[in-house]
């Protein structure tokens, strides 16, 4: 197809633009922002993180994952809480302590257990289900990362 100048130079302003909303589009993390029961999931684990102390001693998630897990945090005994921005896209990943390979779930339950100081979730059971719907979806966008860093 012969196209002239005029051609070219209306099709480069149009796509020039695009080409760049495209490529902003694709570096941006978005928050999730579904529908249905994946979202009602999300919702579920949002309100557990906020207020469930699984019959502990008290405590919530948010007690330590401040801001429902989006900043950074300080324990009790002062150490350092990283932010849960990025929690999901950076498990499976080694845990030297343990020893093993440990899963976004297996860190949950070791929260539970450590933190909270409660009873444990049920592996594949409806509140685990929300609670990583929930962590999952603060890191929806970014590139999955294996065995990275907590921000
Ligand atoms: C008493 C404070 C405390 C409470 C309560 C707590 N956590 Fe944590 N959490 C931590 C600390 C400290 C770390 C980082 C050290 C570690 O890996 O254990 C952490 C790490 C995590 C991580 C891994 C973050 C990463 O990027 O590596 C996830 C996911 C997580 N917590 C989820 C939860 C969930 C879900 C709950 C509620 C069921 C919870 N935490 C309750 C203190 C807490």
């Amino acid at each position: 197809m012969q196209m002239n100048v005029n051609e070219r130079k209306r099709i480069a302003h149009f796509t020039g633009p695009l080409l760049g909303a495209m490529v902003l589009g694709l570096s941006l993390p978005s928050a999730w922002a579904g529908t249905g029961p994946l979202q009602a999931a999300v919702q579920q684990g949002s309100h557990i993180f906020a207020a469930d102390t699984f019959k502990g001693r008290g405590r919530t998630c948010q007690s330590c994952h401040l801001a429902g897990g989006k900043t950074q945090g300080e324990a009790p005994n002062g150490a350092k809480i990283p932010s849960l921005t990025n929690a999901a896209a950076i498990f499976p990943r080694f845990n030297p302590q343990r020893k093993r390979v440990v899963t976004l779930e297996d860190q949950i339950e070791a929260c539970i257990a450590g933190g909270i100081g409660g009873r444990p979730l049920k592996y594949g059971g409806r509140k685990m289900a929300a609670l990583v719907s929930y962590l999952t979806s603060l890191s929806h966008g970014q590139p999955i990362d294996m065995g990275g860093k907590p921000k």
